[in-house]
């Protein structure tokens, strides 16, 4: 544990970092519905990417299931944050369940603008990660006209049908820099592509990133907090290595830190997905701080204040017992 010469140990926290306003939106939402309806309250898929967050709903009383046929008959079911088609609010519907729906509401507006453009015959380029549940959402909305791009590759090979009539819409948490490049060369063949009338990436996502491009051009090493399933959370891995930092490592808890990244570093800086409790990077600070990184810089970049109201059919219930 030498300290390097140069100068003391230092952490660089990046802010903002941790919940968004969707996160915390949806978090509360299951606790709120345990307490209104009593356990067991069933979720469908993880209500957000972050594996501490399921574990301690699962001990209130929340069950975590893959699908809508998963749940008996009548009982209350939660809509992650990631949002669901149409296709899934109606199998619950069918099954005589309490829907409860927790999409963020940023990503319903982008659900909003799919089902706009596909109404107006526009050909959507979905700009996302196959599988994510958010894109399986969005998709979901319009599957006769959204085709995805997965990458600035893929934006070089997909096939329209009609190059006037193309609009490109976004995952809310991906790489700000990453999906211009795609954009860039979707344009680059598709000159008369139109954007979405307003940023799909999240103001959440787009915050996060820019705070960790200024603390990993100080830092030799970058720690996120954030599960592997996380998109931002892999994001910011991704941008902290693009923007100057010379390793980047994430982890969901302190434990996970290993001792030889840290073998000549003065400064590391720490950030956490939008899905990850303030708790965890405190606990990671304290590891730190153990491990001679005691002094903490936090790097401001934005601030924050957006809150988004409960699900509208949890404040129904919920009136008059508050
Ligand atoms: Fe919503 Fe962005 Fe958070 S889409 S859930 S505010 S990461």
């Amino acid at each position: 544990k030498d300290i390097p010469v140069g100068g003391s140990k230092r952490v660089l926290l990046a802010a903002p970092r941790g919940y968004c306003a969707g996160v915390d939106r949806a978090v509360i939402a299951v606790e709120k519905a345990l307490v209104k309806y009593g356990s067991p309250v069933y979720v469908r898929k993880q209500i957000v990417h972050n594996i501490h967050v399921v574990t301690e709903l699962e001990a209130k009383g929340a069950i975590f299931v893959d699908e809508v046929d998963d749940v008996p008959q009548g009982a209350h079911i939660v809509f992650s944050a990631h949002g669901v088609s149409p296709a899934v609010v109606n199998a619950a519907s069918d099954r005589g369940l309490q829907a409860i729906d927790a999409t963020c509401p940023l990503v319903t507006k982008v659900h909003k603008e799919a089902v706009r453009f596909a109404r107006n015959d526009y050909e959507i380029l979905l700009i996302g990660h196959d599988g994510h549940e958010e894109v399986e959402g969005t998709a979901g909305e319009a599957p006769e006209h959204v085709t995805l791009v997965g990458s600035p590759d893929e934006a070089d090979t997909v096939e329209v049908r009609d190059p006037d009539k193309v609009v490109w819409l976004s995952q809310t948490t991906l790489s700000v820099d990453e999906t211009m490049q795609t954009v860039n060369r979707l344009r680059a063949r598709f000159p008369n592509l139109e954007d979405p009338p307003s940023d799909d990436i999240c103001y959440a996502t787009q915050n996060r990133q820019v705070a960790i491009k200024k603390v990993a051009s100080d830092a030799e090493l970058v720690i996120v907090v954030g599960s592997a399933n996380s998109s931002n959370s892999v994001r910011l891995v991704e941008v902290a290595l693009e923007n100057g930092a010379t390793a980047a490592h994430r982890i969901d808890y302190a434990y996970e830190l290993k001792q030889e990244w840290f073998d000549g570093v003065r400064t590391v800086g720490v950030t956490s997905g939008a899905s990850v409790p303030e708790v965890l990077v405190q606990e990671v600070l304290e590891a730190l701080a153990e491990a001679g990184y005691a002094d903490v810089e936090q790097i401001t970049t934005a601030e924050e204040g957006l809150i988004f109201s409960l699900p509208k059919e949890l404040r129904t219930d919920l009136k008059g017992t508050r």
